[in-house]
């Protein structure tokens, strides 16, 4: 499977870094939405849910964790621990987080405000909707 990741340039001086994201500019879709998720407890493993819709940038601003992507084909897992690169999630994906650092913060551009009407998240309804795509 293809893994699409975004390396943002950082603006660094002796200061420091200072990485900005410019929706149209930096990244394939205007985002609407921002959630971070951070505090997360030893051996948790969360997701599990594809998006009819939703496109999505996962940035682990601090920290580290690892993302499990499935398409319905193919799987891939991914390492995200650098503040400055984002991991690009595309609708009709499955995915999983998990081996959360106890300092990770995980930073999420989505591209749709937030519905329950977009999500599946029975794994086998995602395989068959997959599958039937497929088929068309
Ligand atoms: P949840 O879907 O369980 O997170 P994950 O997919 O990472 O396992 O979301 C946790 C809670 O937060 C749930 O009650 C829904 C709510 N939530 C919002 O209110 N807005 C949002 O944008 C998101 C992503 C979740």
């Amino acid at each position: 499977m293809e893994v699409i990741k975004y390396t943002f340039p950082p603006h660094g001086d002796e200061r420091g870094q200072l990485v900005a994201i410019e929706a149209r500019k930096d990244l394939p879709f205007e985002f609407k939405r921002v959630y971070y998720i951070y505090d997360t407890k030893d051996g948790v493993r969360r997701g599990f849910h594809a998006h009819l819709k939703l496109q999505q940038i996962l940035i682990c601003v601090s920290g580290s964790c690892k993302i499990h992507l499935d398409n319905g084909y193919e799987t891939a897992e991914v390492v995200l621990d650098k503040p400055n690169e984002g991991l690009y999630i595309a609708n009709n994906m499955w995915r999983e987080m998990y081996d959360f650092s106890p300092d990770a913060v995980l930073l999420v551009l989505a591209s749709e405000l937030y519905t329950e009407d977009d999500y599946i998240r029975n794994y086998d309804d995602f395989l068959k909707m997959i599958k039937e795509q497929g088929e068309n």
